[in-house]
């Protein structure tokens, strides 16, 4: 069988990635993680994400991935290195694929990011976006609210845009000319109809998803190892906590029926 790309979550927000890997590269095999049963991650202290991050790309080993997706913003913020030093495989994170198509899209150099009090505290946003661009005017904003909203499956109503309205005030009423607004949080997507609605046409929304898939290409180009099946591949979805909303969730946004494995932490991961 061949080897899978693994892409890893807190819970479903990595599907807008894996959902992006399979558009660009239907050939490949994917095994995909939703650690739903410690999301959110946004709220937790760096050394917990770490921790929780290894665990998962533990647990994920065993089905000889060929690249690990961290497809989560917090534990890229965190654990992207750490994780790098863990395993042989390359490790591709959604940061930078993030700032870089923000970047290419933005007119007037000002770009708005939305993600985790996590990802927001740690500015791996700014930094990334500075180091490639060093003029950019970033303005940011924790959206604590939306996680929870997404994983109840709760993605379009009043309780969601009056959450939106409220978290997005200050970037709506942002005196300079924001247009474009990185959706730094891989669960965000999920609500971009609605984001939209409250940003306004003139502002562009940007997900790492794309960019990210086509970094994936590149590198498992680079290393020889695009998959080469005619063979459509079959893949595996795993989550830790409660299956029935996640395969729910993930069926309706991937359009397919998907093969779900409840995992079972054991209380010392979850204590
Ligand atoms: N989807 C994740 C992110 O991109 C995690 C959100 C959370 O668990 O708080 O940051």
């Amino acid at each position: 069988m061949q080897q899978p790309i693994a892409i890893l979550d807190s819970g479903v927000g990595g599907l807008t990635v894996a959902k992006e890997v399979m558009r660009q590269l239907p050939r490949e095999r994917i095994v995909y993680f939703g650690d739903t049963a410690r999301t959110p991650y946004g709220p937790r202290p760096a050394g917990e994400v770490v921790r929780f991050t290894e665990e998962i790309v533990d647990y994920l080993v065993q089905y000889d991935p060929k690249l690990i997706v961290i497809a989560c913003n917090t534990a890229t913020a965190f654990a992207l290195e750490h994780v790098k030093k863990q395993v042989k495989v390359p490790v591709v994170g959604v940061i930078h694929p993030g700032a870089r198509a923000a970047l290419g899209k933005t007119d007037s150099g000002v770009v708005g990011v939305i993600g985790t009090d996590g990802t927001i505290k740690s500015r791996a946003y700014e930094t990334a976006l500075k180091q490639l661009s060093p003029d950019v005017h970033v303005v940011s904003q924790a959206c604590p609210a939306f996680v929870p909203l997404v994983e109840q499956g709760n993605f379009r109503s009043e309780e969601t845009y009056a959450a939106v309205r409220s978290a997005l005030f200050h970037l709506r009423e942002y005196p300079f000319d924001l247009d474009c607004l990185i959706l730094g949080c891989t669960h965000y997507p999920f609500l971009a109809e609605t984001i939209s609605e409250v940003m306004g046409p003139r502002v562009a929304l940007i997900s790492s998803a794309e960019e990210t898939a086509r970094e994936i290409r590149s590198v498992l180009q680079e290393q020889g190892k695009l998959a080469a099946t005619r063979l459509m591949p079959v893949h595996q979805f795993f989550c830790s906590g409660q299956p029935v909303m996640f395969k729910f969730i993930a069926q309706q946004w991937l359009g397919e029926h998907i093969e779900l494995t409840p995992v079972v932490w054991q209380v010392s991961h979850i204590g």
